[in-house]
């Protein structure tokens, strides 16, 4: 009788506390509470559809670190942090504005397929900016600061050790204004470039949180499984999902039962 009444607590314990997914020790309970304050809007979200969300998690945290590594004005790179594996877009068939850009290695194939793919709907996509150092970054920001003031370029450029070009993952498009999100590259790059993995940093309306003007030209590869996260679950606003894997990056490591 006893041992009747312990399979049956068990059992009952068992649907209780359902686990959501196979690669994540984590039950609703525990799932609800990483979503408070600024993120409350995403629980319902992930709350209609938890499976999809922790399946796209764990593609997103199998990935490079590199591409989802948060990076703004409160959270600095490492000091000495530099890609290893940087490759010039020089001679290939990324149309760039001038000679010298390179990107991350795991970056081009997509890159070179979003201006393929811009290139049959007779677009021209072009490269301004990519990787910068910190030096470089460090140089341009003390211009910027000479020319406008610190606070004025405050507002549109990174401090060394705080720009997303430093990463190597991240790439200017066209004249570097906002002009060209009037431009038909710049509204197809709106509508398309998630579906290649870059994700626009400093949206339009925005502003006062992510520390930044808008940008239409600005974007981050972050690759296609983190931007379908990104649009179904934050918002599609990509520091309101690097701000949560930071925070929680931790925590998700201890739960998640992948390698
Ligand atoms: N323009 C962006 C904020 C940068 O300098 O990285
Ligand atoms: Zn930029």
């Amino acid at each position: 009788m006893a041992a009747r009444v312990l399979i049956l607590c068990l059992l009952a314990a068992e649907l209780g506390a359902q686990v959501l997914h196979p690669n994540f020790d984590l039950e609703t309970p525990q799932l609800e509470k990483l979503f408070t304050n600024q993120w409350e809007s995403v629980l319902p979200k992930v709350l209609q559809n938890p499976r999809r969300f922790l399946s796209l998690l764990d593609k997103v945290l199998q990935s490079d670190a590199g591409l989802w590594i948060l990076v703004d004005k409160e959270h600095p790179l490492p000091v000495d942090y530099a890609p290893t594996d940087l490759v010039s877009l020089d001679g290939l068939s990324v149309p760039v504005r001038r000679s010298g850009l390179s990107v991350r290695a795991l970056v081009l194939p997509a890159l070179s397929s979003l201006v393929q793919a811009a290139r049959r709907e007779g677009l021209n996509l072009v490269v301004s900016s990519a990787f910068r150092s910190y030096e470089t970054q460090r140089a341009l920001f003390a211009s910027y600061a000479r020319r406008d003031g610190e606070a004025r370029a405050n507002t549109y450029s990174a401090r060394a050790g705080h720009s997303q070009h430093q990463l190597g993952t991240t790439l200017d498009f066209g004249d570097v204004t906002n002009a060209f999100a009037e431009t038909p590259e710049g509204q197809w790059l709106k509508a398309n470039a998630w579906r290649f993995g870059f994700s626009l940093s400093y949206p339009r309306g925005h502003e006062a949180r992510t520390g930044y003007q808008w940008e239409s030209w600005h974007w981050r590869y972050i690759g296609f499984e983190a931007c379908v996260l990104q649009r179904d679950f934050f918002d599609d606003l990509q520091y309101l999902m690097l701000t949560w894997l930071h925070e929680h990056k931790d925590l998700l490591r201890r739960v998640r039962r992948a390698p």
